[in-house]
């Protein structure tokens, strides 16, 4: 198990240029099976969650490679095998998509339940609604997802929740129904529309991505495209609060600062200084934060994959700041290991309440799942001495290099 070791209190400067939308690739991948043609996605981050995707494609008869030029070239002619290995399946949360392909191009899928990030009960069963009014036959025995669809027929599903994995799974088996499917109280996060757009360059007909609606008219078949992978706006959200947090000034490149608005205004209130432009943003601290409240809630609100580390930012906020997680219930297990470094802060149901100290101390501590990683990398970052996170697995699902890029901003971060 390989472990960060931080040696905080440097200010951050300089700058770091922010790699593809982890979330974004994951949907991405599963998507160019479709095609009848190769496609190449550019942009694509060289993350762990992208190596085990590349993994299970390769066991289904897809030949995937990453050129000499960063481009990955997905070939799906030899893609046959409807039966994913369950061992990968199981390291992450978007192999789920595959279902909406397997069903899309062959009419039936076998896949193991998904694993990923141990933040809640992530129940599917939006997903298995939509399958289900498309005219999929489904069941779930022994943690395999057992499907099957004569014919795909498009319908209306009204989603119960606003759900980002069940929008994309049934945009994707959407493609090639017969007829047209229409997803109400749709998810409207950025790499939603990413997808679309995507999707639209393969032949697909879909409109309405971004808004609560999306419609999709069935068409025969989808050809191969190239497409480039939107800006990760949570790896950007993650180095400007450790601007923030460590009183830097940093510029962070290749971001679309839309997709940043919730985090930005946010930091803005604690006291940071944000300055966008055009395809980049400037994050400068500025003394002792004030304390601010957090509600996460699906884009456009304050995104929950960037609520661990804005917790941990909060903990040396002059006041008290409450965060309430709205998305899952299950994700406050960093606040056990913040509590270790000094912080005070507890958790009664959905809501941290955290009463800001002068300062955190560093200490050995565990990251749990991979935004719980970041959020330690941020105290780290801010607390006086060594601080050691173990488990940073977890962070490699996410994040590009993690130690290099915050070294390069003159983090005293190194991996042993
Ligand atoms: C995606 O997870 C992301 N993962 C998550 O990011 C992110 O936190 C989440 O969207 C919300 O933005 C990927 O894209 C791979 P949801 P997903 O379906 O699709 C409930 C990270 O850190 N729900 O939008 O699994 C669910 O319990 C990861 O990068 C149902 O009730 O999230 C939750 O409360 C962590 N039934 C809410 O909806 C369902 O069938 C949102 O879940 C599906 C979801």
């Amino acid at each position: 198990m390989s472990k960060l070791v931080i040696t905080g209190g440097q200010r951050l400067e300089g700058r770091v240029a922010v790699s593809g939308r982890k979330n974004a690739a994951v949907a991405m991948i599963p998507a160019a099976l479709l095609a009848e043609g190769t496609s190449t996605i550019e942009n694509l981050p060289d993350i762990q969650d992208v190596r085990v995707y590349q993994d299970i494609v390769q066991h289904l008869g897809v030949q995937m490679e990453r050129r000499e030029d960063g481009v990955m070239e997905i070939n799906p002619a030899g893609f046959s095998c409807t039966q994913p290995p369950h061992s990968l399946v199981k390291k992450l949360r978007a192999s789920y998509y595959l279902l909406g392909v397997l069903l899309a191009k062959f009419g039936e899928a076998e896949v193991a339940m998904p694993g990923g990030c141990d933040i809640g009960v992530r129940p599917i069963d939006q997903h298995i609604k939509g399958f289900e009014a498309l005219g999929v036959e489904i069941s779930i025995e022994h943690g395999v997802i057992k499907a099957k669809a004569r014919e795909l027929r498009g319908a209306s599903v009204y989603l119960d929740v606003v759900s980002v994995g069940a929008t994309i799974n049934l945009m994707l088996v959407a493609t090639m129904a017969k007829g047209t499917t229409i997803i109400e109280n749709a998810a409207k996060e950025p790499h939603v529309v990413d997808l679309a757009t995507c999707l639209n360059t393969m032949g697909a007909e879909i409109r309405g991505a971004g808004t609560d609606i999306i419609r999709i008219r069935g068409v025969k078949e989808l050809h191969g495209c190239n497409h480039a992978i939107i800006p990760d706006e949570i790896e950007a959200a993650t180095f400007m609060i450790a601007a923030a947090a460590t009183g830097g000034d940093i510029v962070v490149e290749n971001v679309i600062p839309k997709h940043l608005d919730p985090v930005t205004a946010k930091l803005r209130e604690t006291g940071a200084e944000v300055e966008e432009n055009g395809d980049y943003l400037r994050v400068r601290g500025n003394g002792r934060p004030r304390a601010v409240n957090v509600k996460t809630l699906p884009y456009p609100g304050f995104p929950t994959d960037a609520q661990q580390p804005m917790t941990a930012f909060l903990s040396i906020a002059d006041g008290t700041s409450f965060v309430t997680e709205t998305v899952w219930e299950g994700r406050f297990k960093h606040v056990d290991e913040l509590r270790r470094m000094g912080s005070k802060v507890k958790v009664e149901g959905r809501t941290a309440i955290i009463e800001g100290v002068e300062g955190l101390t560093g200490a050995q501590v565990q990251a749990t799942d991979l935004r719980a990683g970041a959020a330690l990398i941020i105290a780290g970052l801010m607390a006086e001495g060594k601080t050691e996170i173990c488990g940073i697995e977890h962070v490699d699902r996410g994040y590009e290099r993690p130690e290099e890029k915050f070294r390069s901003l003159g983090a005293v971060m190194e991996r042993v």
